[in-house]
């Protein structure tokens, strides 16, 4: 298997990083297949095709997984990036309701794509996935916590499913990012600034002074760590969680 005759499909392909995912993998020699619930206006060169799928129905995550699987023959890497975030005042003020869409979206789906593409991999005995978690799976926040419930999901299933498709040659690992510069932290720094522009600045700031490198991620540079760890010649690694966050987490020193 060399880099440049893989399928890969690309899950949250019309967002920020899985957008600058699909274009990486594209620019490498994979043909990239994206899936998104929100079909790009117009597809773009990196995507070899795009399949509109709404990751909390089971039965269409099915049915496109098997349908890219007898279209191409193969699924060779994996790249899960459909999320949301949801945003909460704080847990005591979280309605079931809200934590219950929140964990559907990236919980029950992602959990949904693994296991698909996971029973691809394994028939096929080789394959590479890489699900997009975050630093939150590690982080407790009064604001976030049906979010970052959600992810810590995320990485656990990766860590089983790791364990489970290791005989079949599989690789399973997950990226946790910080804070990126897509549409979900426009959607973010809007709400925590009430509208103003000064006040979106100011929520960026107060987040990005909470990393020790003092910045946002770009989505290419999450897109890069993903192509190291789907890279045919990194193989070996499996059942990682690999932050890719400027040091966030490190504390900020005394
Ligand atoms: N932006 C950040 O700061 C950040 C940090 C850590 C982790 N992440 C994670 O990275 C991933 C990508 O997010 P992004 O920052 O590119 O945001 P984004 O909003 O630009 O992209 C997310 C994509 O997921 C798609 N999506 C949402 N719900 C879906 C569903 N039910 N079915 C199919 N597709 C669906 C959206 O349509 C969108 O295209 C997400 O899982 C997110 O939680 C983002």
């Amino acid at each position: 298997m060399t880099a440049a005759s893989r399928i890969a499909l690309v899950t949250g392909s019309s967002g920020g990083i899985g957008a600058a995912t699909a274009e990486r993998l594209h620019s490498s020699g994979a043909v990239v297949v994206g899936c998104d619930r929100t079909a790009p206006d117009e597809r773009p060169p990196w995507l070899a095709d795009f399949r509109e799928l709404d990751v909390t129905d089971e039965q269409a995550v099915q049915a496109t997984v098997a349908g890219i699987r007898e279209d191409y023959g193969a699924i060779d890497v994996l790249v899960h990036a459909a999320g949301v975030l949801g945003e909460v005042p704080d847990l005591l003020a979280t309605p079931s309701s809200e934590f219950a869409r929140v964990m559907a979206i990236n919980a029950t789906g992602s959990f949904s794509v693994l296991r698909e593409v996971g029973l691809v991999m394994q028939a096929q005995r080789s394959g590479s996935i890489v699900a997009v978690a975050s630093v939150a799976a590690k982080e407790a926040r009064h604001a976030y916590v049906p979010y970052n419930a959600s992810k810590a999901a995320v990485l656990n299933v990766c860590w089983s499913l790791a364990l489970t498709l290791g005989p079949d040659n599989v690789s399973v690992n997950t990226v946790c990012p910080g804070p990126v510069n897509t549409a979900m932290w426009d959607q973010l720094a809007t709400r925590a600034g009430e509208g103003a522009p000064e006040g979106d600045q100011r929520a960026r700031r107060a987040r990005a002074a909470q990393i020790p490198m003092g910045r946002f991620a770009e989505p290419d540079e999450v897109a890069a760590t993903i192509a190291f760890l789907t890279d045919p010649a990194n193989r070996y690694l499996t059942g990682l969680s690999m932050d890719v966050a400027g040091g966030a987490r490190l504390g900020m020193g005394s």
